[in-house]
C-alpha cells in the first residue's frame, strides 16, 4: 500500500483520499471517507470503481494479461486439469500430487444430486429455456444442505463450494435431458470431470457413448478458460447477493441469473444465433456493414470486451482448441464456415481493429461446443457451469474477511423534488 494521497477540490472544500496499491495494477483512490464529508462517487456500470480487495485473479485489458492466483492463463490451459484449477482458485495455490488425490475423490463423491431434484425438473415446461431451469434448481439446493448452512464457518463454506462444483455438471446436464425427453443419467465416478460431464449429455441406457480424447480435452479446457474473470457482472451479483449472508446457493443462482444475460454468458449463445441468422458467407459483408452502422442496434456478438483491449488470451487459446476440434471431427458444417469468414473479415477490417473489437472467448468457445454437438440454448448453462468455482471462490474470499459490510450503492436522484399528493376525487 502507497503512501500517496489524491487531493479533490469539491466546491471551497478540498478533501485527501489516500492512494492504495495492488501488488499487480492499476493504483486507486480510496473514497471510503467521501460520504461522511457530504458526496458520493458516481460511476455508473462501474467504469472506474474497485468493489473490492481481492487475491484470486488478475487481469491487464491493456496487454491481454489474465493470471489465476498468479499464473498465466495460456499456461493453466495448456498444463493444468480443470479441477487444478478449482483447487488453486478456491485455495489459493496450485495442488501436489496428494492435494489433487484428495481433492478429485472430494469432488466426485459429491456429483450425485439428491433424487427428488428430478421432481423440481418435472415442474418445468418440457420446452424450458435450460437457464430458466437452472437458475431455479441451483437456489433450490438450499433447501437440500439447511444443516450445512453457516455462512461464517469455513469449513462449512468449503462443503459448499465442493458440492456446487459436483453437481453443477449434473444439473446442466438434466437440463438438457429434461429438454430433449431422455432419462437422466447418473454420474460416473470412474470418468475425469469433462468426460463424465459428457457422458451425463449424451449417453442413453440404449447405447454406450464413446467420448473422443479431443472432445474430453476441450470440454475441459472451456471450464477451465471461463473458470472466472474477476469482479464481471456475474461474480459482482454473487458477492452482492453473499454480502447480506445470503446462503452460497442462493448467491450461485443470481450468478446464473447474471450471467444470463447476452452481453454477459449469454454472447456464446447469442453468437450462434448470430451465425444462423447470416447463414452463409456470402451475406457477412451485409452483418459487417450492419454492425457498423450506429443507427442498428446490431452488433457482432462474439467480439468486443470491456476489459480487453488488445486481445482476449482466452480467445487465444481457445481459437486453437477451435481449429484442432474442427480438424479432429472433420465436421462440414456451413455454419462453421460463416465463423471462420467472420473471423478472418473482422480481424481486417479497420472498423473492428480500430475500436480494438477482437473475436472474444465466446466467439470460439460456442463453435467448438457446437462441434461438440451442444445445442445453442446449452451453451450459458456451460459457461455457469464452468464459471461456478469463480463465483465461490469470491463469496468464500468475501465471507473470509474479517470486516464485511453489506453491499449498497448510492444514486444520483434526478426524479421530482417533494411534492403533495392529491387522492382521486
Ligand atoms: N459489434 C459492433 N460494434 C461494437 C461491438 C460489437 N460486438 N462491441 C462494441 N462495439 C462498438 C460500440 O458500438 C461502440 O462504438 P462507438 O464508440 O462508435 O459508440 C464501441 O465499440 C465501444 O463499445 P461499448 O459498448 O462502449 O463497449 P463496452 O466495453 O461497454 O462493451 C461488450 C463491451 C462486450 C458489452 C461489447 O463489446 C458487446 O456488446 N459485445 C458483444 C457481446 C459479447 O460478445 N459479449 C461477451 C463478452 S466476453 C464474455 C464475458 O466475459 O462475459
Amino acid at each position: 500500500m502507497a503512501d500517496q494521497k489524491a487531493i479533490l477540490k469539491a466546491g471551497d472544500k478540498e478533501i485527501e483520499l489516500p492512494i492504495l496499491s495492488g501488488t499487480e495494477g492499476q493504483d486507486v483512490i480510496d473514497v471510503r471517507s467521501l460520504g461522511a464529508q457530504g458526496y458520493f462517487t458516481f460511476d455508473p456500470g462501474f467504469m472506474a470503481t474497485g468493489s473490492c480487495e481481492s487475491e484470486i485473479t488478475y487481469i491487464d485489458g491493456a496487454n491481454g494479461v489474465l493470471l489465476h492466483r498468479g499464473y498465466p492463463i495460456e499456461e493453466l490451459a495448456r498444463d493444468a486439469s480443470y479441477l487444478e484449477v478449482c483447487y488453486m482458485l478456491l485455495n489459493g495455490e496450485a495442488p501436489n500430487k496428494e492435494q489433487y488425490e484428495e481433492f478429485r475423490a472430494t469432488i466426485t463423491r459429491h456429483t450425485m444430486v439428491h433424487e427428488q431434484i428430478n421432481m423440481f425438473f418435472h415442474g418445468f415446461r418440457n420446452d424450458a429455456h435450460p437457464m430458466a431451469m437452472l437458475c431455479g434448481t441451483v437456489g433450490a439446493m438450499s433447501s437440500f444442505y439447511h444443516s450445512d448452512l453457516d455462512v461464517s464457518n469455513s469449513e462449512e463454506r468449503m462443503r459448499s463450494a465442493h458440492r456446487l462444483i459436483a453437481k453443477m455438471p449434473t444439473l446442466v446436464a438434466m437440463c438438457y435431458k429434461y429438454n430433449v425427453g431422455q432419462p437422466f443419467v447418473y454420474p460416473r465416478n470412474d470418468l475425469s470431470y469433462a468426460a463424465n460431464f459428457l457422458n451425463m449429455m449424451f449417453s442413453v441406457p440404449a447405447e454406450d457413448y464413446e467420448i473422443s480424447p479431443a472432445v474430453e480435452r476441450a470440454m475441459d479446457r472451456i471450464f477451465t478458460l471461463h473458470a472466472d474473470h474477476e469482479q464481471n457482472a456475474s461474480t459482482s451479483t454473487v458477492r452482492l447477493a453473499g454480502s447480506s449472508g445470503a446462503n452460497p446457493y442462493a448467491c450461485i443462482a443470481a450468478g446464473v441469473a447474471s450471467l444470463w444475460g447476452p452481453a454477459h454468458g449469454g454472447a456464446n449463445e447469442a453468437c450462434l444465433n448470430m451465425l444462423e441468422e447470416i447463414g452463409s458467407v456470402d451475406r457477412i459483408p451485409e452483418f459487417i456493414e450492419r454492425a457498423k452502422d450506429k443507427n442498428d442496434p446490431f452488433r457482432l456478438m462474439g467480439f468486443g470486451h470491456r476489459v480487453y483491449k488488445n486481445h482476449d488470451p482466452r480467445a487465444t487459446v481457445m481459437r486453437e482448441s477451435c481449429h484442432e476440434v474442427l480438424k479432429e471431427l472433420d465436421l462440414q458444417d456451413p455454419l462453421l464456415d460463416v465463423a471462420m469468414e467472420l473471423e478472418r473479415i473482422a480481424l481486417s477490417d479497420d472498423y473492428f481493429t480500430e475500436k480494438k473489437l477482437f473475436p472474444n472467448v465466446d466467439f470460439y468457445s460456442g463453435i467448438v461446443l457446437k462441434a461438440i454437438g451442444i445445442p445453442t440454448n446449452m451453451f450459458t448453462c456451460i459457461f455457469a457451469l464452468s464459471r461456478t468455482v469463480g463465483w465461490i471462490s469470491h463469496w468464500h474470499e468475501m465471507m473470509s474477511e474479517e470486516k464485511q459490510k453489506i453491499g449498497r450503492p448510492r444514486q444520483l436522484y434526478t426524479g421530482y423534488s417533494k411534492r403533495s399528493f392529491s387522492p382521486i376525487k
